[in-house]
């Protein structure tokens, strides 16, 4: 098949592309590369089924020339918890708002990356696809990441009806892996890498105590590959995470990486920021994803546990750092 990925360079449309690639399909990237880096494409950039497009997805002629049957729709801004809202509201929805209307003049599907953060605060685990979705005050900006992609996800479903645009949602729980971006853009499993091989202390926001189910990026791509290959992800929406007994504190976290890093007997470091240095700020207590509905579809296991997971980033990460 033919497809446009945004968002190619970054963490997950790398190491999705990658393996589109190698199951023969024809691949058109584009990114700004704003958080994203030719380093993560440079393995198949020279691919003969591999196009690079640099350029900004907010513009709409950027698009203009391209075609394909399915649009996968990663590029993104995030949690703005050291930025301004004003440009995840805005990039989100420019970006978003053009690629709908690329995917309903050229026919094609819409595959849209959305995210657990869209439960917010609903305090009943595991969230299931038709789980509440509950947020806090307008005035914490960091729900402003959380209501782009509701927001996107209505937007999507309304132009369904309206115009008949094929699409598949995932929302996705906490993906990590090679690639992944080094600052905090990355998540805490980048941070928290860096700090235990450099024997520093591991920064850990509030009293790390909120929870959350990560996944292994192979695990994402597995069931974003099932989204394009298979008609029956048309119209639908899916938690895209691991199994909901993988869940474990951020404190956890920190305590299984710096052991996997520096071997049982080395005393683990920390330090915690708290809530109030991001403003006002409001964190999720528990993140856990009921994932049936994947597994119902398309027979999705998870195949890497956390530990294993980990072990893997943690090899990319020593051997990109030199350490
Ligand atoms: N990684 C996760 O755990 C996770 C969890 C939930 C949801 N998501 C969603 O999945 C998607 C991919 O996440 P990721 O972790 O790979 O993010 P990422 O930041 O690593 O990748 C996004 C890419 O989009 C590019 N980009 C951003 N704005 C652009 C623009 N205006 N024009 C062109 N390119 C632009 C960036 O340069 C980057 O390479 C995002 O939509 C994110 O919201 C990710």
């Amino acid at each position: 098949m033919k497809i446009i990925i945004t968002g190619v360079a970054g963490f997950i449309g790398s190491n999705l592309a990658k393996t589109l690639l190698d199951r023969g399909h024809e691949i058109i990237g584009i990114d700004n590369l704003s958080y994203g880096l030719e380093r993560n494409i440079q393995d198949f950039r020279d691919h003969p089924k591999f196009k690079f497009v640099f350029g900004d997805i907010a513009n709409p002629l950027i698009l203009k020339d391209f075609h394909s049957e399915i649009i996968i729709h990663l590029a993104s801004q995030k949690i703005p918890r050291y930025t301004n809202a004003l440009r995840t509201l805005d990039e989100n929805y420019l970006m978003l708002r053009n690629i709908i209307q690329k995917c309903i003049l050229d026919r094609s599907k819409i595959i849209f990356a959305s995210t657990s953060d869209v439960y917010g605060k609903n305090e009943k685990v595991p969230f299931h696809e038709e789980s509440d979705l509950v947020l806090g005050s307008t005035t914490i900006k960091r729900w402003a990441y959380a209501s782009s992609k509701i927001y996107g996800e209505q937007y999507i479903i309304a132009n369904s009806e309206e115009y008949g645009l094929k699409y598949t949602i995932g929302r996705f729980f906490g993906s990590y892996g090679p690639n992944h971006n080094l600052t905090w853009w990355g998540g805490p499993q980048s941070g928290f890498i860096t700090k235990a091989l450099e024997n520093e202390e591991i920064e850990i926001h509030g009293d790390g105590s909120q929870t959350r189910t990560f996944t292994y990026v192979d695990d994402t791509v597995d069931a974003l590959v099932k989204f394009v290959e298979n008609n029956s992800s048309d119209n639908e929406i899916f938690n895209t995470g691991s199994n909901p007994d993988e869940e474990i504190s951020i404190l956890g976290l920190g305590k299984l990486i710096w052991k996997l890093v520096n071997g049982e007997n080395s005393e683990p470091k920390f330090k915690y920021i708290p809530y109030s240095s991001f403003g006002k700020y409001e964190d999720v207590m528990r993140r856990v994803p009921d994932i049936s509905k994947l597994k119902q579809f398309f027979n999705f296991d998870p195949q890497y546990s956390l530990e294993e997971g980990l072990k893997k980033t943690i090899e990319w990460q020593r051997k990109l750092l030199g350490k």
